[in-house]
């Protein structure tokens, strides 16, 4: 087989998504799929494709879900990276996660919101001393000199670092869903799910 790109392609395993196997509300979907992604065992099952828009235009890059509970999906980061910028500007956000062991994909559009400082705090406080002190001394998507400038930073750090202002969480609220199922022939299963005042609608698409 020829390695050029347009010769890689695999067939999916055939593993349907029926209409009658949806879980109605599109939360509880997704908890399924990410257990599933987590037991089967997917590599990095919360990681995701974060993408935003700012002034500049789009932007996308990977960052980890590290809470799903009731409509809230949270992630922690630098706010005042790139992303975090881009958010000010705009909070409507998309998410994609891919567990490519189960062929699946699940497309996230909602709005981004700052957490309270008291839930960052929380989180800031039960992640290990080394993550703590590269929150503090790396100003996320900044310039730096070299990589020495940035390990100084980092040793200059106190052993019991403070939580700054600019690092902390999002939770984003969606509004709309697709649950992405690959299947053999190309003919995969979508489901669109798009909020409708306390419940979802729930529509299928063409692959
Ligand atoms: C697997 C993986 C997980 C990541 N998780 C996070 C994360 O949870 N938070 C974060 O700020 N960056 C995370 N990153 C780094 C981001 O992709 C990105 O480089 C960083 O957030 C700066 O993005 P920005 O300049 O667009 O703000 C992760 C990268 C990878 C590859």
């Amino acid at each position: 087989m020829s390695d050029h790109p347009s010769e890689i392609r695999r067939e999916y395993l055939d593993r349907p998504l029926r209409r009658s196997a949806l879980d109605t509300n599109a939360h509880g979907q997704f908890s399924t799929w990410l257990q599933e992604a987590i037991d089967c065992p997917c590599l990095d099952p919360t990681a995701f494709v974060l993408a935003t828009t700012g002034n500049a235009g789009p932007d996308a890059r990977v960052v980890l879900l590290k809470g799903h509970a009731g409509e809230q999906m949270v992630f922690y980061t630098d706010c005042s990276s790139a992303k975090g910028e881009q958010i000010k500007q705009s909070d409507e956000v998309c998410m994609v996660f891919h567990w490519r062991e189960l062929d699946r994909q699940v497309r996230v559009q909602g709005r981004a919101e700052r957490l309270d400082e008291g839930t960052e705090q929380e989180y800031f406080a039960s992640r290990p001393l080394g993550s703590r002190k590269a929150a503090v001394a790396s100003r996320q998507s900044q310039p730096v000199a070299n990589r020495e400038a940035l390990e100084r930073a980092v040793i200059e750090q106190e052993d019991d670092p403070v939580k700054p202002e600019r690092w902390g969480g999002y939770a984003v609220v969606p509004h709309t869903f697709e649950f992405w199922q690959g299947r053999a022939g190309r003919l995969h299963d979508r489901f669109r799910y798009v909020r409708d005042g306390e419940s979802w609608r729930i529509t299928r698409l063409q692959p």
